[in-house]
């Protein structure tokens, strides 16, 4: 075991705080990595301040982080795919049982034994697991994905959840050209949902509660952005869409999008607001639509996304910020000003 430097909630009310952690020394499956960027997705604030205590209450100390790109420094025995000096990359997801339908599947993220990247039971050092706010992380290879060389490694790590979890749905529900799709909030997850909505060749709508956001909208591959709050703006896209995906961190009004809805479209929530959404009855029954969900996505799909990444330029447009920022970047998520990812550098961590 070695220690390294992390930042960590020690309770839902208390601020991120520089500290120390225990991270296993690498077993001969995994792979080591001093970690260079680490993006902050709005399921790090839920989780620190304990929003999910219904689903996945958070054990404190809690240290968040699962948008990991870094350098291997060291490799077990049996690693075959990874060589010290290496660029890799840590999503949502650290284990899983392997054997169960759904890895066979590649859907390890719905895995009943798999192990989140933290909070989450930590099967080598018992306690739970810690994430990407830290200097270095120990994964098991099969967990690690490559980095495409010809991307910029900070725009990279955003990739690693906001990425795979806009990605994976849309390829789910069959997002290609000639289709009508909306994406709801542009925040980290959804200004991802219009790079990829547009480059499988969509037509893109951005619904936005901020006005100010819409000439970034345009830029970033939509076709039209409605204010959602201009009713009138909202009606005239009733019953047109073939997918929607719902990246809104707070309560909203979903019945709202659910009439936006063509004959068999589907919205499917990606966000994870706290408090449950009321659903009209109505406006699945006519005219015969799907309201669904979609969480982050496989390891294989993951590395996928990566590729088509490489293949199209596409990286999240970030907010480099010292590990120092981070209380001041929760304060603005929660005003929904992100342009369009925070992402740690963590050679400011080293250097505290
Ligand atoms: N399903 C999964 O696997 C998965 C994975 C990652 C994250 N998530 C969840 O997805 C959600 C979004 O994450 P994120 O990191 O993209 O968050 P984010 O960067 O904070 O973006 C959320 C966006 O939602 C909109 N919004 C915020 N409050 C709103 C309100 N009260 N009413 C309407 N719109 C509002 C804003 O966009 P506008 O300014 O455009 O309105 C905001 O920028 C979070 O709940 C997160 O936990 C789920
Ligand atoms: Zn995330
Ligand atoms: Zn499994």
């Amino acid at each position: 075991m070695y220690k390294a430097k992390a930042y960590s909630a020690a309770s839902a009310t208390s601020t991120l705080a520089s500290t120390t952690i225990t991270r296993r020394d690498p077993t001969e499956h995994d792979v080591q990595i001093d970690i260079l960027f680490c993006g902050i997705c709005h399921s790090d604030l839920h989780q620190v301040r304990n929003e999910w205590s219904g689903v996945m209450p958070t054990v404190y100390p809690c240290v968040p982080g699962h948008e990991i790109v870094g350098r291997v420094t060291n490799v077990g025995s049996a690693v075959g795919t990874f060589k010290p000096g290496e660029l890799a990359a840590v999503g949502c997801m650290v284990d899983s049982d392997r054997t169960c339908s759904e890895c066979q599947a590649g859907l390890e993220q719905f895995c009943p034994n798999m192990t989140l990247t933290y909070n989450f039971p930590d099967k080598h050092l018992g306690g739970v697991t810690y994430g990407g706010y830290s200097e270095s992380i120990v994964v098991d290879e099969r967990f690690v994905l490559r980095v495409p060389s010809n991307l910029n490694l900070a725009g990279v790590a955003p990739l690693l959840c906001a990425g795979i979890t806009t990605y994976s749905p849309m390829r789910h529900w069959g997002v290609t050209k000639g289709k009508k799709v909306g994406v709801v909030g542009l925040g980290g997850l959804g200004h991802m949902a219009v790079k990829f909505a547009h480059a499988l060749g969509a037509h893109v709508v951005v619904f936005t509660t901020s006005p100010n956001k819409k000439e970034d909208a345009l830029r970033l591959g939509a076709d039209e952005v409605v204010v959602s709050g201009h009713a009138d703006e909202m009606k005239k896209q009733a019953g047109s869409f073939d997918f929607i995906l719902d990246a809104v961190s707070a309560d909203h009004d979903i019945n709202a999008y659910l009439q936006l809805l063509r004959l068999d479209g589907t919205l499917t929530l990606v966000g994870a607001p706290e408090r449950p959404l009321p659903v009209s009855a109505f406006h699945l029954i006519l005219p015969r639509r799907s309201f669904a969900g979609s969480g982050i996505g496989g390891i294989q799909e993951t590395q996928e996304m990566l590729d088509f990444c490489a293949e199209h330029g596409i990286t999240a447009d970030i907010e480099r910020i010292g590990i120092q920022q981070i209380e001041t970047a929760f304060e603005r998520l929660l005003r929904s000003d992100v342009k369009y990812r925070f992402v740690i550098d963590m050679a400011s961590l080293r250097a505290s």
